[in-house]
């Protein structure tokens, strides 16, 4: 049955850039998450014999075929789990920015993977249903969970998917520093795929990944606000660096990127528990204690905007809305 499917995003303390398998979809590493209440999908697939093709209508407007290629790889799949071969009509609301390294890829597929499955009546395990939202976006796999979550990279379509470590109920939350929502130039896709192919500094990005999951993990499980903060700091400005030896070499960084990451790092030597990452786009995320979040926004207000700082908590999995 047609029912709308909810997804928040989720941002990533150490990143996934860069696949090992394209088709599937299998990435280099392992990847670690915080999923978040601020931001999310509202998706309803309706299959009907009636349609010629699949159809993307995201915020009113009809998609064009390159959004649709990622939504009907998971059609697709639902089709031939379900054995019937009707076309979909997907409507879906994004509550973020799409395409601005806000994660919309991530609660958009994953919001799409788990109403797709119930339009097909099929009933999914969560496990099945992140291998799922893995094919139409890498990172989306993570959204089926809330709290933190690991993407295991596995070695095949079976093995690659996420699961919760940690429900996040202590004391974290992200800020976000909105600098520009317009659409990216470099789609995540293309940037993790020409720094793989190119990048003399790739090889040096996958060195360290296992440290620094490891550390995470344990800092995590001490709840510690600064070391996980610092770890995921350094994970992202290494991913950045990747991007920089890539042929044409390339950045999600603007002026306003760096004046964010500054205003962090003087924040910090003010005496506040904050750091930053960021992802494939020029927004900055600020992690700090949930407790803090208010003055630090206020703090933050010296160099930006109000309506350019969003405060984010921890936030849930997948859910079937059921009232509408
Ligand atoms: P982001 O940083 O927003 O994740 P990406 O380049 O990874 O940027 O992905 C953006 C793309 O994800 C969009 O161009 C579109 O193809 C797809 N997308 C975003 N939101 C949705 C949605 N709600 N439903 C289907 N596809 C979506
Ligand atoms: C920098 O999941 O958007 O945000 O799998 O090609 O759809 P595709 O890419 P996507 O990549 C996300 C990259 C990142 C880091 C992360 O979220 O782990
Ligand atoms: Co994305």
């Amino acid at each position: 049955m047609s029912k709308w499917v909810r997804a928040h995003t989720n941002i990533a303390l150490i990143k996934y850039w860069g696949k090992e398998n394209e088709e599937f979809i299998i990435p280099k590493n392992n990847s670690l998450s915080l999923t978040l209440d601020a931001f999310y999908t509202d998706s309803k697939v309706t299959f009907d014999s009636s349609l010629k093709e699949d159809q993307l209508i995201l915020d009113g407007e009809k998609q064009d075929s390159i959004a649709l290629k990622k939504v009907s790889t998971i059609l697709d799949i639902v089709r031939d789990k379900a054995d019937f071969t009707d076309f979909a009509l997907v409507e879906s609301i994004n509550y973020v920015p799409t395409a601005a390294g806000l994660a919309s890829s991530a609660s958009g597929l994953a919001a799409l993977a788990g109403a797709a499955s119930a339009a097909a009546g099929l009933n999914l395990s969560s496990k099945e249903l992140s291998r799922l939202a893995r094919r139409g976006s890498g990172s989306a796999s993570r959204s089926i969970y809330g709290g933190f979550v690991e993407w295991e990279k596995g070695t095949n379509d079976e093995t690659s998917f996420a699961h919760p470590i940690d429900n996040a109920d202590w004391d974290i939350g992200m800020l976000f520093i909105i600098v520009k929502q317009a659409k990216k130039d470099v789609s995540s896709r293309d940037g993790m795929q020409r720094t793989v192919a190119t990048s003399p500094f790739y090889d040096g990005w996958l060195a360290t990944l296992d440290q620094d999951l490891t550390d995470i993990k344990i800092s995590i499980a001490e709840q510690s606000i600064n070391k996980v903060g610092a770890i995921a700091e350094r994970n992202a400005l290494k991913m950045h660096a990747t991007t920089l030896g890539a042929q044409p070499p390339f950045t999600y960084w603007t002026a306003d990127s760096m004046l964010a990451m500054e205003a962090v790092r003087t924040l910090r030597k003010e005496g506040y528990s904050v750091y930053f990452t960021m992802d494939a786009g020029p927004n900055v995320k600020v992690i700090c204690k949930q407790s803090e979040m208010s003055k630090i926004k206020k703090a933050l207000m010296s160099y930006f905007d109000e309506e350019q700082i969003i405060s984010a908590k921890p936030g849930p999995g997948i859910q079937v809305l059921e009232n509408e």
